[in-house]
């Protein structure tokens, strides 16, 4: 728990950077990095960016994995998860584009681009750590709540809470948020070596509650990271205000 949205973002990011330095990663032994999206990451891919300027980190032989996308948002959209990526982060470290695996959400087959996916995670030999947020309602991703926690990559459709959560970046026009996403499922994020979370704000306490001290349930799908053997949870003082 950090004092503050900065300390938060910065101890992530610093959590990042160790890992990936001690794993030495190679062309052949990559790092592999399971990236979210949403306002929680913001601070620390900020921080990343430092770093990667500094010398202080290179994602030359990280690859990644993005969590989700909508479906049907072209991706030149600026609330394409494709272009949030690109601003925030891609566009600013030395990544090679080859590198970076993000969900098409305007694939002809979507089931099929799903598969694929989970595909390319295994012959990557998983994920190292998968980095993620939580919706209000406790949702990693885009598993909304009652998403089984052994779910695989698929698509999804939003609850109305989440259409209502992320209309604020559709000029807050509900009609204007697409209904579908791709998203890796609960178990996909689980798989995963290591999985930290991160958690700002006072809107996002209960959910916060519900996931340490709460049982593990589908209702709040990341209290399935109680049963990970290296889950982290990186929250700020606002969010942590129910424990
Ligand atoms: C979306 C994303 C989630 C993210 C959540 C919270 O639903 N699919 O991955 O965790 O928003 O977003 P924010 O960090 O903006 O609160």
């Amino acid at each position: 728990i950090e004092s503050d949205y900065q300390k938060l973002s910065q101890w992530a990011a610093e959590h990042v950077i160790e890992r990936i330095n001690a794993a030495k990663p190679t062309k052949e032994h990559p790092f592999v990095l399971g990236l979210p999206t949403g306002s929680s990451p913001e601070g620390m891919y900020a921080c990343l960016v430092k770093a990667n300027k500094e010398g202080r980190v290179s994602f030359k032989n990280v690859l990644t994995f993005n969590m989700d996308e909508y479906v049907g948002l072209p991706e030149s959209h600026p609330e394409s998860y494709h272009s949030f990526m690109a601003r925030n982060l891609f566009d600013h470290i030395d990544c090679p584009k080859e590198n970076i695996h993000i969900l098409n959400g305007n694939a002809e087959n979507l089931a099929e681009e799903c598969a694929r996916y989970e595909q390319m995670i295994a012959e990557a030999g998983g994920i190292d750590l998968f980095i993620g947020g939580i919706g209000p309602d406790g949702h990693i991703a885009f598993n909304e709540p009652y998403s089984s926690l052994t779910s695989r990559t698929r698509v999804k459709t939003l609850t109305t809470d989440t259409i209502i959560a992320n209309s604020r970046f559709f000029d807050n026009d509900v009609n204007k948020v697409p209904k579908l996403a791709l998203t890796v499922g609960v178990g996909t994020v689980m798989d995963a070596r290591e999985v930290m979370i991160l958690v700002n704000g006072h809107h996002k306490a209960r959910a916060m509650k519900a996931a340490v001290e709460g049982a593990v349930t589908q209702e709040w799908t990341i209290s399935a990271l109680q049963m990970h053997q290296h889950g982290i949870i990186v929250a700020d003082e606002p969010a942590a205000d129910e424990l």
